[in-house]
């Protein structure tokens, strides 16, 4: 992908047929980091919902959606990149310094989020002109 600290994971699928299909999230193999926190984000019934807004200074997260779609806006600061998920095998590496948002849910959407770290505000940059001179400042 032609953007910083971000990548597509592919999880494995395990296809029973009528029985339904299993995918696996290991650690490590699929993970590329150490899961601290998981949350998950659903009732999304609003068609003008909007979350994300933000880059994170440390954090590395994937993001998954368990069930439905949405778009995920991603920007490192020189690129910018849209991707329609809605394959819940498929993940999104968010590593640090890439500003996303998240939109155009279903509204049966329900994302799920590994993250690397326990919440803390103080990792977030929530202004998109101090991302911009965050990263200035970090070369
Ligand atoms: P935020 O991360 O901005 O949500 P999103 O990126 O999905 O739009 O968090 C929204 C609010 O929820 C914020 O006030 C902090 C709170 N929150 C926690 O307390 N713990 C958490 O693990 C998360 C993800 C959010």
């Amino acid at each position: 992908m032609n953007l910083k600290n971000c990548e597509i994971i592919h999880l494995r699928r395990i296809e029973d047929g009528n029985d339904g299909t299993i995918s696996v999230a290991e650690e490590h193999r699929d993970i590329p980091f150490k899961t601290k926190r998981v949350y998950y984000i659903y009732d999304l019934d609003n068609a003008s919902a909007l979350r994300g807004k933000h880059a994170h200074k440390e954090l590395e997260q994937v993001i998954f959606c368990m069930h439905g779609s949405y778009t995920l806006g991603l920007d490192d600061g020189t690129n910018q990149m849209d991707i329609r998920v809605e394959d819940p095998s498929m993940g999104v590496y968010l590593g640090p310094e890439l500003w996303h948002t998240m939109y155009d849910f279903s509204d049966d959407c329900v994302l799920m989020v590994m993250a690397s770290d326990y919440y803390n505000e103080s990792d977030y940059i929530r202004n998109y002109d101090e991302f911009k001179n965050y990263l200035k400042n970090q070369k």
